[in-house]
């Protein structure tokens, strides 16, 4: 078989998995409800263990939790991720603590993906993230080891086929859902409609974010739970700048390719020009250049640095950049004092 077929071929594959985790993700309430109940530990562990696992990529060393780390509210620390065979990505690692509970029906960066289940498959064959050849490569590599073996089909009894792209995607996003456990103190305060859950600061803070800072526009900390995103894109004026000459061959080399999901996350990880053109890559619309979708702000303090390209290092620059460019948007200065900034800060630490 040639290289384009074989392609071809591997492309087919894939589109009907995706086909499979989406209508059995509705329909088989056995294993694939997109919401599997919190009690079911079996399947998160299996998740847990897939997660933790560096064998499962190109070169024995990269596993989700080396981007998706604990303490850094699953975001990585870096400005742009580090994969297999120490290559970079052109894009950051975002935090995966708000999934949980955010009720998102897009993920990545340009929202390419509308389920989670079909996005916690990419990374194996993302060429600067774990680096496999293809699918087949982690199901053999899962159906050789004993123990996973087991371990599926205890939790999938009665299949021939226990280790499946479906069933990894459901242990995948079941342990992913359940990783915030963390109450905040946003969160109390929410929850007991108490104000003195948050420092006097903070509160100073919120006003200032629902009120003249207008961050809630995008960033809503209403509802229940607490998303803290409008699960919108919107321009941001971060990175486009260095693309906008060249926009007429760009936008017209992805219209001719018209890639679609995995393909278009393992191209944007690899160039970082078209990677600047966010929601364009998916859509093909040319209002959608430069837009991104609107990051939830839970555990916003421990995931420096910021933005889709990991090109702003701190808090408070992530917070004057916001203020700055929002106010160009609106087209009215905001003219936040310093004091008020602190504020902000003080209560994006609360979250
Ligand atoms: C090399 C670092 C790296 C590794 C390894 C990695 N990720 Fe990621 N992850 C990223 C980056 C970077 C993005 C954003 C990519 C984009 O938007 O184009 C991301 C995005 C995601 C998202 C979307 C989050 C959102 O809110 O949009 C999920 C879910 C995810 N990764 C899960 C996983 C899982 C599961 C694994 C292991 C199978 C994994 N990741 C391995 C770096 C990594
Ligand atoms: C019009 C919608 C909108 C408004 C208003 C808005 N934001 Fe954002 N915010 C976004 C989007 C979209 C991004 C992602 C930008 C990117 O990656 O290029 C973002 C990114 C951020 C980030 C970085 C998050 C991360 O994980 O990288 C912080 C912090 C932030 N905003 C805070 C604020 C604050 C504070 C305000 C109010 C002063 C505000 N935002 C107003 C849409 C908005």
């Amino acid at each position: 078989m040639n290289t384009a077929t074989h392609l071809k071929r591997l492309r087919v594959h894939r589109a009907l998995m995706t086909l499979l985790v989406l209508t059995v993700g509705v329909t088989n309430g056995a294993w694939g409800q997109s919401t599997p109940a919190p009690s079911d530990t079996a399947l998160i562990a299996l998740g847990q263990q897939l997660f933790q696992d560096p064998r499962l990529s190109a070169d024995g060393t990269i596993r989700c939790a080396s981007c998706h780390r604990p303490d850094k509210a699953y975001a990585d620390g870096r400005r742009v991720a580090v994969g297999v065979y120490g290559r970079a990505s052109t894009r950051n690692t975002p935090s995966l603590a708000s999934i949980g509970r955010s009720g998102d029906t897009s993920f990545f960066w340009d929202g390419r993906r509308p389920t989670l289940e079909q996005a916690v498959l990419d990374p194996f064959i993302n060429p600067v993230e774990m680096g496999l050849r293809d699918d087949r490569v982690l199901l053999s590599k899962l159906t050789a080891d004993a123990a996973y073996f087991t371990a599926f089909a205890k939790r999938f009894p009665g299949t021939t086929t226990p280790i499946t792209l479906i069933h990894v995607a459901a242990a995948l996003s079941a342990y992913i859902r359940s990783l915030d456990q963390r109450t905040s103190a946003y969160d109390r305060y929410r929850s007991q409609h108490d104000l003195s859950t948050l420092s006097a600061q903070a509160q100073q803070g919120l006003i200032i974010f629902s009120g003249k800072g207008e961050c809630a526009q995008c960033h809503q900390p209403n509802g229940s739970p607490v998303a803290l995103t409008d699960h919108a894109y919107h321009r941001t004026g971060v990175g486009l700048g260095a693309v906008e000459q060249n926009l007429p061959a760009l936008t017209q080399d992805v219209i001719e390719r018209s890639l679609q999901g995995t393909d278009i996350g393992n191209r944007v990880a690899t160039h970082a020009d078209e990677s600047q053109l966010g929601r364009f890559n998916v859509t093909r619309n040319p209002a959608d250049i430069g837009m991104f979708r609107t990051p939830s702000l839970r555990g916003v303090a421990l995931t420096a640095p910021y933005m889709h390209d990991g090109s702003v290092p701190t808090l408070d620059e992530a917070i004057d950049r916001e203020v700055y460019y929002r106010s160009l948007q609106a087209g009215r200065p905001l003219n936040l004092t310093v004091r008020e900034k602190q504020e902000l800060r003080a209560f994006l630490e609360a979250l």
